[in-house]
């Protein structure tokens, strides 16, 4: 039979291990499959920083995982320049278009549960006259602006609430206020940021849910762990709690995710909940063009989100799947559904179940079930059999060594996510009933 040749481009400019590991488990472990009666080669290739004709930028790959490229100029456009002639699996338009705040405005119009949340100019505008380019910026300060009483937007808001900014990013410049004092100092302090500021959730439970196409993950997170990079432990003595959340929770959870990343057309993406004691599930950080994936961070998740996004690229490439030319394509469909749910009186579960609907449809979900089940039929054996290689070994000691620069601590660490991953594969051995 002859064989086609399908080859996924992959970058990532910070995440040493999670790029590697997709690399090394996509040759270990599906080099090659068959659809349709067809035989495909499968074959990965890094996408590196490159001059490119502009007229004619062109790739050979039928899909890519162009992590980071928001943030890059010049790698950014010749992405959106392959756009659709490849798959991307971090949407150039969508992710550059919409932030933090058009995500909370949006969702809550179709209903989803967002805290109430207000947004606030900066309050510093003193770094736009500075430089050479102070008369350009000055031109953007709007003169119009209007005074405003931050104490009624803190009454409006409600206390506890948290400042934080609106663009933000890894919990930079947020702070907890409890009145109007502390809400005028932290506001003060926030120089040259616009603000939002968000009632605060009182939580029982805090779940960061990664979504990769259909595939949806729900991981505890220990806001309060010292380090971010043990936010995804349960606690100093645990690494994990498989029944974290109620199975009522996990459906709501892996809905909201599926329907956000859906709604937006982000093949990658997280989400952050907080779970009230009555059982409400806000949302309050789901805009991630770049979500964590780091192997200190996730620990005993890791596998299982290389194994998502290797599967998805991999069904992407083989079955020729595209963005959209419009990544708004779904919204008349929520919108929709919402007219028709309020005029019938719709409770909020059949919002969730009606949006799935359109997820699902968009994510293609039964197709790649099934692609999963016979093209990929093996694929979790050899997954596992390579997270409990030598090979998989050298990559986390190579991580460690990269992510714990005081080399005295290395061993330690190592150790403890040596441990880890070993529990990771003795649960997935009696998973697959090895
Ligand atoms: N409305 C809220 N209720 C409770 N905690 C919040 C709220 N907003 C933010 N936080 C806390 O602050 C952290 C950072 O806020 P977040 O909106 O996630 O911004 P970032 O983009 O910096 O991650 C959250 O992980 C959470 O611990
Ligand atoms: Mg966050």
């Amino acid at each position: 039979m002859e064989k086609e040749r399908k080859v996924i481009g992959v970058m990532d400019p910070n995440y040493y291990a999670f790029l590697v590991t997709l690399e090394r488990l996509i040759a270990h472990a599906c080099p090659s499959t068959v659809y349709n009666g067809k035989e495909y080669e499968i074959a990965t290739k890094r996408m590196k920083c490159h001059p490119y004709d502009v007229l004619n930028a062109w790739t050979e790959t039928s899909v890519i995982m162009n992590r980071g490229a928001h943030w890059n100029r010049h790698r950014g456009s010749f992405f959106e320049i392959l756009c659709p002639k490849t798959h991307l699996i971090y949407n150039m338009f969508s992710f550059k278009a919409i932030d933090k705040n058009a995500g909370y405005g949006m969702m809550n119009n179709i209903g989803l549960k967002v805290p109430p949340t207000w947004a606030i100019p900066q309050k510093d505008y003193s770094k736009m006259f500075e430089g050479s380019k102070s008369n350009l910026q000055k031109d953007l300060i709007f003169e119009d602006h209007e005074f405003f009483d931050l104490e009624k937007i803190g009454e409006a808001v409600g206390y506890p609430a948290f400042l934080k900014p609106q663009d933000g990013g890894g919990w930079i410049g947020v702070t907890k206020v409890n009145n109007f004092e502390e809400l005028q100092k932290a506001y003060d302090e926030s120089e040259d940021k616009p603000m939002n500021l968000q009632k605060a959730v009182d939580y029982r439970e805090f779940c960061r849910s990664v979504g990769v196409g259909p595939q949806i993950m729900p991981m505890h997170y220990n806001a309060s762990a010292k380090y971010s990079h043990d936010r995804y432990l349960r606690n100093e003595h645990q690494a994990v709690d498989f029944n974290f959340l109620s199975p009522e929770e996990s459906v709501e959870i892996r809905q909201l995710t599926k329907i956000i990343n859906a709604f937006y057309g982000w093949d990658h993406n997280s989400c952050e909940s907080l779970i009230t004691d009555d059982g409400d599930i806000f949302i309050i950080d789901y805009i991630n063009a770049y979500p964590d994936s780091s192997l200190t961070s996730l620990h005993f998740y890791f596998p299982g989100l290389v194994k998502a996004m290797a599967k998805w690229l991999i069904y992407c490439a083989v079955v020729g799947r595209r963005n959209g030319y419009n990544f708004m394509d779904n919204w008349p469909k929520f919108y929709a559904v919402r007219e028709k749910g309020l005029k019938e009186g719709w409770d909020y579960n059949k919002f969730l179940d009606e949006y799935e609907k359109i997820a699902d449809e968009y994510w293609h979900t039964d197709e790649f079930e099934k692609f999963c089940s016979k093209s990929l039929a093996d694929f979790d054996e050899k997954a596992l059999e390579f997270f409990a290689s030598e090979e998989f070994d050298s990559i986390l000691q190579e991580d460690v060594k990269r992510f714990f620069r005081i080399e005295s601590e290395r061993p330690a660490k190592y150790a403890h996510y040596r441990g880890i991953m070993d529990f990771w594969v003795h649960c997935e051995k009696e998973r697959l009933g090895k």
